[in-house]
Order: structure tokens, then sequence, then C-alpha cells
């Protein structure tokens, strides 16, 4: 059996499958979720053929007894989690979105997928990690929710990825001294649904610094945030 076992939310389209190809390819034990089970069963499908023995189990991020199932189907089928690729993200703002226009139901569903899924995730699944004093934890992040360069407009988005950053900081100094590394990455800006066609960037760019951040080494950094492989400031 493979020894690693890495989930990773959203993983039927864009930067998450992306991840998963590069994870398996590194003969990790990739658990793909997909909150439409048949998206998802056809991804796992399809790397299969490809010889990358992947599973499926469906997520949607946002319903807490899926996140309960999951955690039981790793309990059952593997006894572990080493790692979690908090991936699945949505962008609802509208371009012309800006402060007095966004509203409190944009930003609450936005913060349910991009934060409050992160947040149950990472407390079901840790547990699973402390038993081998093991796990890697990558929040896919935004340049977007960078407070050092932060602009105007795409509010919900901006606060969900300013957020998930809180997770990871305080995550990684609860989780000091044990080998559970929590980190922030921006993939830059990707040819995805979400990224569109404009972008500037190929999947397998953006998923590289992820898939390096849920390999880290022992003693690898913790709490920070990272484009490229390079720590970049919040
Ligand atoms: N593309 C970029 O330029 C860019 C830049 C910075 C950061 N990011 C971040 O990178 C991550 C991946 O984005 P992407 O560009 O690959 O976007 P994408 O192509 O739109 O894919 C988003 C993925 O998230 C899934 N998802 C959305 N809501 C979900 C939920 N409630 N539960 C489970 N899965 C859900 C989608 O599933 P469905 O297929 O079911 O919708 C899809 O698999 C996101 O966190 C995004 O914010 C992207």
């Amino acid at each position: 059996m493979k020894e690693r076992v890495v989930v990773v939310t959203g993983g039927n389209r864009g930067i998450g499958h992306e991840i998963c190809r590069q994870l398996a390819k590194l003969d990790l034990m990739v658990v793909l979720t997909s909150r439409h089970e048949k998206d998802g069963l056809e991804a796992v499908t399809n790397f299969n053929k490809n010889e990358f023995p992947v599973r499926f189990c469906p997520l949607d991020v946002t319903n807490p007894s899926q996140i309960l199932e999951l955690t039981d189907f790793l309990t059952k089928e593997f006894g572990r989690c080493d790692c979690l690729v908090n991936n699945a993200g949505i962008f609802l703002d509208n371009q012309d979105g800006n402060f007095f226009n966004t509203d409190v139901a944009t930003v609450r569903q936005t913060m349910e997928t991009n934060v409050y899924g992160p947040y149950l995730l990472c407390q079901a699944l840790l547990p699973l990690m402390r038993k081998n004093n093991y796990g890697r934890i990558v929040n896919i992040s935004s340049g977007l929710g960078q407070l050092n360069d932060m602009g105007g407009g795409y509010l919900a988005y901006r606060m969900s990825k300013t957020a998930i950053n809180v997770i990871t900081r305080v995550l990684a100094v609860e989780l000091a001294g044990t080998n559970i590394l929590v980190n922030s990455m921006c993939p830059g800006w990707v040819k995805t649904r979400m990224g569109g066609s404009g972008a500037t960037r190929s999947v397998e760019e953006g998923a590289d610094t992820a898939v390096w951040l849920s390999t880290l080494p022992d003693g690898g950094p913790s709490g920070k945030l990272f484009r490229d492989r390079k720590e970049v400031s919040w």
C-alpha cells in the first residue's frame, strides 16, 4: 500500500485536478474529492486509465456531514490522513463589485466554501495527522488576499483569502513542535474556469507550489505564504 494519503478538495477540475495528477505521479495515495459525484468519478476513472490509482470520495466542503463521512472513509480505508490540500474555492464577486454593492449573501456564501469548509476539514482531519505525528496542510490562497498589496473590489473573495491565511497562521502556531506543517500558497493567475482563458499560467505551473508544500520534508517551513516555492509577505 502507498505510504502517504493525501486529500484534495475540488479535485475534479482546474488546479485541484492537476494537484491530484502531480501527487499521484509522486506515488502518493490521492483521495480526489468533488462535490458532484459524476464529475469526481469521471476524473478518477481517467486517472486510473492512465495508471494513476486515485480514489474518490464525494465532498461538498460546505456540508459538515460529508466531512464526517470523508473522515470515516479515511479511517476505515487507510487508518490515516497525511496531507490535506484545501483547494476548492469559489469567486462570486462581480467584475464591478465594490465594498458598497457587494451583498452580504455573496460574502456569506464565499466564506462558507473558501473558509468555513477548510476550517471544518482541518478540525476533522487533524486527529488522523496527530496520531502519526505527520501532517501537511496546504491552503490555496490568492494574491487578492494579501494585506500588504490590498486593492479595491472583489470584497468577498479578498476577505475569504485573507481569512484562510489566518487559519494557516493560527494552526501553525498551535501545532509548533509537531511534525504537522501548515502553509498557504498563491498559484498565480491560472487558466481555469475561475482564472479564465486570458490568465498567464498553466495548471501545471499553478499546481507546482502546492505539490511542493504537500511533500515538504520534516522540519520544513510552517505558517508561511508561498508563491513559486518562495516565501512572500502576507
Ligand atoms: N485560477 C486562478 O487564477 C486562481 C488564482 C488564485 C487562487 N486560485 C484558487 O485556486 C483554487 C482552485 O481554483 P481554480 O482556478 O482551479 O478554480 P475552478 O477551475 O473554478 O475550480 C474550482 C474547484 O472548486 C470546486 N468547488 C467549488 N465549490 C465547492 C464546494 N462547495 N465543495 C467542493 N468543491 C467545490 C469546484 O467544483 P465544481 O466543478 O463542482 O464547481 C472545482 O473543482 C481556488 O481556491 C481558487 O480560489 C485560483
